[in-house]
């Protein structure tokens, strides 16, 4: 008979030491169990970066050094770290209500979210679904375009129209529509009938474009010639990232997505705008559908809703979708697909503090004020080694530098870790570097960031 344990303490925990010496001992920290998320796992765990702390515009490592954020964790911490208001509203909430079941019972606060949530959106578009996820709310918007369309009579509409280099998460709807190989090759073949556009990055028109390129409107042409392969008939959605942000920062020509817009409404087709990292306030403006003047159909959110303090996706609809589902039997459910988490009584709390703060603090325009500043500092890295094309709009900035020959990534990633060691948590993809600080960044902060990078960028090899 196997031997009987409590479940407990096969894998003792360890205390933390890193192999080189990094570390105050204080964390333990079995590191070989926790597989780490897109990751390099046996490169962390041997020299590993932690944080145990947060205020602000700065992280504290482990072994007490300050670092100044400049990607807002993964572009979600708009206000800054743990907002004493956003901490209050979610301990309160544990306090008096843990959890509320979210099918066929409700509690209050997923109500009063998503009320001021429609307050923010463009006219029309007043419904909100709650995910705990940008993959979750990718997920949604697609199965919604698809029974949409079912339940119009158009169940023929199945095919989905994504980017190449575009990132939607993780989900098989979102790697299907995606355009990132990496993400896409390993896991089979799929979402069948997805097609891509071709991205909108050519350096040799575009680089060192000071916010949208003026280059490359013409690129969304393409979805006529898929359309017309396809046949509208078979097509449902066309989604995009309004600005590609995980890629590597990807600018929207001028006239791309108005164009766009125009051809989906030409052919009955649904637009989708996946704003999991453009919402709430990171272009100067609270959606880019505000900035660019293009409204979807559809619009996925996460990460800057809850300040990332609890977990939370939403899908904002445009109310001929919501009020397509809303017939036959009052007591029939309309649509079938929800997650035991959708409005988490702690998400709702986070997501109503935080916009309390973004509105108090004018936190989704702040970015159009010092758009000009971080726009000018980022240029100046123009002319430093290995720099081939600076990009930015509102409060992102992308730095790409030349790969090492037969090292793609290396140089970008000894950046990163050069970075993390004078004190700026950056993000690179591939070889370009990602900006997003928090939305109350001030202008000594840009300096230091762009002074640090630039001081590194003098000696990287
Ligand atoms: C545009 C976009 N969509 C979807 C996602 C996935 O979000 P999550 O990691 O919360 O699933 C991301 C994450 O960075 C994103 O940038």
């Amino acid at each position: 008979m196997a031997q009987r344990h409590d479940g407990f303490g096969v894998h003792p925990s360890i205390p933390f030491a890193a192999p080189d010496g990094r570390g105050s001992g204080s964390v333990p920290n079995n590191m070989d169990a926790f597989w780490m998320p897109f990751t390099a796992n046996r490169q962390f765990k041997k020299a590993p970066r932690l944080f145990v702390g947060a205020k602000d515009m700065h992280y504290t490592t482990d072994d007490g050094r300050q670092v100044l954020d400049g990607t807002a964790g993964l572009w979600c911490v708009n206000a800054g770290h743990c907002r004493p208001e956003i901490v209050k509203a979610v301990q309160d909430q544990v306090a008096a209500m843990d959890y509320a079941p979210a099918f066929q019972m409700g509690h209050p606060g997923a109500f009063e979210l998503a009320a001021q949530l429609s307050a923010l959106l463009p006219t029309g578009m007043d419904k909100v679904f709650f995910t705990n996820s940008g993959s979750e709310s990718v997920d949604t918007a697609l199965k919604v375009a698809l029974a949409y369309h079912r339940a119009r009579g158009e169940g023929t509409r199945t095919r989905f129209i994504g980017r190449e280099r575009g990132y939607h998460g993780v989900g098989f709807g979102g790697i299907s529509v995606g355009g990132i190989v990496t993400n896409r090759k390993f896991f089979g073949p799929m979402l069948a009938g997805v097609d891509h556009l071709p991205h909108t990055h050519d350096k040799a028109h575009q680089a060192f474009t000071q916010g949208q390129p003026e280059w490359g409107a013409h690129l969304a042409d393409d979805l006529e010639r898929i359309v017309a392969l396809h046949d509208a008939s078979t097509i449902a959605a066309v989604i995009v990232e309004p600005v590609a942000g995980s890629t590597g920062v990807l600018l929207p020509p001028k006239g791309y997505l108005e164009k766009l817009r125009a051809i989906c409404d030409r052919h009955g087709i649904l637009l989708i705008f996946d704003e999991v990292i453009t919402g709430f306030g990171r272009l100067g403006t609270p959606f880019a559908t505000d900035y660019f003047g293009v409204v979807p159909d559809i619009i996925t959110a996460a990460k800057g809703l809850t300040n990332a303090t609890v977990p939370m996706g939403a899908v904002f609809f445009k109310n001929a979708i919501y009020d397509a589902f809303m017939t036959g039997p009052e007591n029939a459910i309309e649509l079938f697909h929800g997650y035991t988490y959708s409005g988490h009584p702690l998400a709702t709390a986070a997501g109503l503090a935080t916009l309390k703060i973004y509105k108090e603090e004018g936190l989704l325009t702040r970015g159009a004020d010092l758009a000009a500043y971080w726009q000018e500092a980022a240029h100046s890295l123009r002319g430093l080694p290995h720099v081939i094309d600076v990009r930015n709009l509102g409060l992102i900035a992308g730095i790409e530098l030349e790969p090492i020959a037969g090292k793609p990534t290396a140089r970008a990633f000894e950046a990163f870790l050069r970075a993390f060691d004078k004190g700026l948590l950056i993000r690179t993809t591939g070889d370009i570097i990602a900006l997003s600080p928090p939305l109350i960044i001030e202008k000594d902060h840009i300096d230091q960031i762009f002074g640090i990078l630039a001081d590194i960028l003098r000696d990287l090899p």
